[in-house]
């Protein structure tokens, strides 16, 4: 693969703006370069700077009118459910059964989850999202589909077999003892092979037996490297019947840490309606979360708070997910998007700073993948999303008007979407071009 050069704008979060002072936590250079070697970036900064320093032959790609970012990083999301995002007039159990349950149980045929995960990954990179943590279905073949499609890129995918042996239909149903080999055979067949990363994936509390639950911690146990994704305290009625199940744990994140599932390497999606008894458990066992205001918003689960959840006194490490299909979007601008107005609605207001964080960095933190993607730096895969501030009409009238980088990057996550993803590049290599 030869060297390569990327000329625009450059930014990216280098530190955790919730944590720390504005000042400190993101890079921006008007005019910048990166470059390019073997997938990774070799060195990045002002243009004047680093021209000096590449080799004479080196192509050099310039985005004159467009930001060169980290790529987004999706925190959780739903290969399965691409077909059935926008399903009307339910909420969160009464969805499971009448639309997503019908729609995973047509994984079982392997050649409509290879179909499903072509289309899902070109529709992450079509919204400069380079990485994610991805569920898949019961079936095992669900996993190497999307691994494949995945591999076949050379992107950094997270994913795993849904775990659920109790109160769905009985095609999609596996058992504690099958989900455990299943996934075990999984874990063997696709670890230290590209970019994949195996996460062990509990459907949620509701859908497993204790055991499955403690094979599931029996997995993390054997495995270092694997992670670990599911779901928590979404909807009220969940909640509830969580409780109903498990009578003898003090509430929901109780059931995840007596079974030995609340530890770092794990991320949980939505935590909407957790105590602060159980956000402190979060923090103390470094356990994380996935934020998806787009599903919170259309399936009507709740306002996540996110400045509790951050609290600097017990900060837990929150990352930004699609959950498509509960979620409207693919697009991270428009995650970001609705993560503000969800924040709005608790009185605070989440600057372009935090939102961009979250969506990068913040996500590969939550990940456990911050040490080699989620920000531009020297060593890190050249994940990178090339941004067009001025895509549509009403854009370029607003970038205008725009007196700061802050400002107007602060416009393009409110109005902008996949239309305003000029490129993608995926260690290195070009996989998405608007115009091309
Ligand atoms: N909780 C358990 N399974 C799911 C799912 O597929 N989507 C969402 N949004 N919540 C869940
Ligand atoms: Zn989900």
């Amino acid at each position: 693969m030869k060297d390569l050069a990327l000329r625009g704008a450059i930014y990216s979060p280098v530190a955790d703006p919730f944590l720390n002072p504005p000042e400190d936590c993101a890079l921006y250079e008007a005019d910048g370069l990166i470059w390019i070697r073997g997938g990774r970036i070799q060195a990045v900064g002002y243009y004047g700077a680093i021209s000096q320093l590449l080799p004479d032959d080196i192509e050099i790609r310039h985005y004159p009118d467009s930001i060169l970012m980290p790529g987004f990083i999706d925190a959780h999301i739903h290969y399965p459910q691409v077909e059935i995002i926008g399903s009307y007039g339910t909420q969160l159990l009464e969805w499971l059964n009448k639309y997503t349950f019908p729609t995973e149980a047509k994984f079982n045929d392997p050649a409509h989850a290879r179909r499903i995960a072509a289309f899902f990954i070109v529709e992450l990179q079509r919204n400069g999202t380079t990485a994610a943590s991805v569920f898949c279905t019961s079936a095992p073949g669900s996993v190497d589909a999307i691994f494949e499609a995945a591999q076949a890129d050379n992107m950094l995918l997270l994913a795993g077999k849904m775990m659920m042996d109790s109160h769905a239909p009985a095609e999609i149903l596996d058992t504690a003892q099958s989900s455990y080999d299943d996934s075990k055979a999984l874990i063997e067949r696709w670890r230290n092979r590209g970019r994949c990363l195996y996460s062990v994936t509990p459907r949620f509390a509701l859908t497993s037996s204790p055991r499955q639950l403690e094979l599931a911690a029996a997995l993390m146990r054997e495995y270092a490297e694997v992670r670990l994704q599911s779901h928590i305290s979404e909807n009220r009625a969940e909640v509830a019947r969580a409780a109903e199940l498990y009578p003898e744990r003090a509430n929901y994140t109780d059931i995840y840490d007596h079974y030995g599932l609340l530890e770092e390497r794990a991320i949980y999606g939505h935590a909407i309606h957790l105590s602060e008894g159980e956000l402190r458990r979060f923090h103390e066992t470094g356990a994380k979360i996935a934020h998806c205001p787009t599903s919170n918003f259309f399936i009507g689960s709740g306002l996540f708070d996110i400045a509790k959840t951050r609290d600097a006194a017990r900060p837990v490490t929150v990352g930004l997910g699609t959950d498509v299909g509960g979620g409207t979007s693919f697009s991270m601008l428009q995650t970001m998007n609705e993560a503000y107005k969800m924040a709005q609605l608790r009185g605070i207001s989440v600057t372009a700073a935090q939102s961009y964080f979250l969506a990068t960095l913040g996500s590969a933190q939550a990940l456990g993948i911050a040490d080699r993607v989620g920000k531009l730096q020297p060593g890190y895969a050249a994940d990178i999303a090339v941004l067009d501030p001025r895509a549509t009409p009403l854009l370029e009238l607003r970038a205008e008007a725009a007196e700061s980088i802050d400002e107007l990057l602060f416009a393009l996550m409110i109005c902008a979407d996949d239309r305003a993803v000029e490129a993608t590049y995926v260690a290195g290599e070009l996989v998405h071009d608007r115009n091309g």
